[in-house]
């Protein structure tokens, strides 16, 4: 969607986004002025991708993208000490569907429209964090799946020793944590 559509549409993105980061791995304690500073902060990026899932005129799921280095600067240093270049890479903020709507293919399709996006863009890698939890978690859920196999399914691998910090409020807590994030990339070859 554009931008217009997608400012438009920013106070059901935030609820969106607080409803499913509730759950575990995540574990968000949502508000609506951190809402605010991170979509903004988004919003800035002028290389910037929301992709939305409507059911009729209701915002059921959205997947954000944007250039990496337009983003978050501050990864420059690790992505080097990896010899990597942030500016190489087109970088993939969320995927957030509401969950009766999961299972039909609609990840994927999120998948699909930002490599698409990322292309167009001249960028030739993409890459997601994903928090990492302690394997014990107490609130993790009996028969919990990581995402790791749907992943790696779409082509996307670990970088290894890869870690950064980021921060939010998780359910229960009085104040913002640092949470350690992974990270897994792929190349894309370009369609011609
Ligand atoms: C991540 C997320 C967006 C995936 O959405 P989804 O729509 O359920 O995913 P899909 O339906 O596209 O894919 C799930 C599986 O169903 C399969 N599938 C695809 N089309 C299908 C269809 N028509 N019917 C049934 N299954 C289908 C996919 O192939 C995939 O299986 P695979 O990995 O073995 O290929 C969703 O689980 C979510 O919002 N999770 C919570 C937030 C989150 O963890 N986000 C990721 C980090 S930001």
């Amino acid at each position: 969607m554009s931008r217009d559509e997608a400012e438009a549409r920013f106070d059901d993105l935030a609820a969106l986004r607080i409803e499913v980061f509730r759950a575990f791995p995540y574990l968000y304690d949502g508000d609506a002025a951190y809402e605010r500073a991170y979509l903004a902060t988004y919003m800035r990026a002028p290389g910037a991708v929301v992709i939305g899932a409507l059911d009729g005129d209701r915002l059921v799921g959205a997947a954000t993208a944007t250039p990496l280095g337009e983003h978050r600067a501050e990864f420059a240093a690790p992505f080097a000490a990896r010899g990597l270049d942030v500016d190489d890479f087109f970088y993939f903020g969320e995927s957030v569907l509401k969950s009766v709507y999961r299972g039909q293919g609609i990840g994927v399709r999120f998948f699909e429209e930002r490599e698409r996006a990322a292309l167009e863009a001249a960028f030739g890698k993409c890459v997601f964090s994903a928090v990492i939890r302690p394997a014990g978690h107490p609130e993790r859920p009996a028969g919990y799946t990581p995402l790791n196999r749907f992943w790696k399914k779409r082509g996307y691998e670990r970088i290894e020793g890869l870690v950064t910090g980021f921060s939010w409020r998780d359910i229960g807590d009085d104040a913002e944590t640092e949470k350690p994030m992974e990270y897994w990339m792929k190349a894309l070859t370009p369609v011609r």
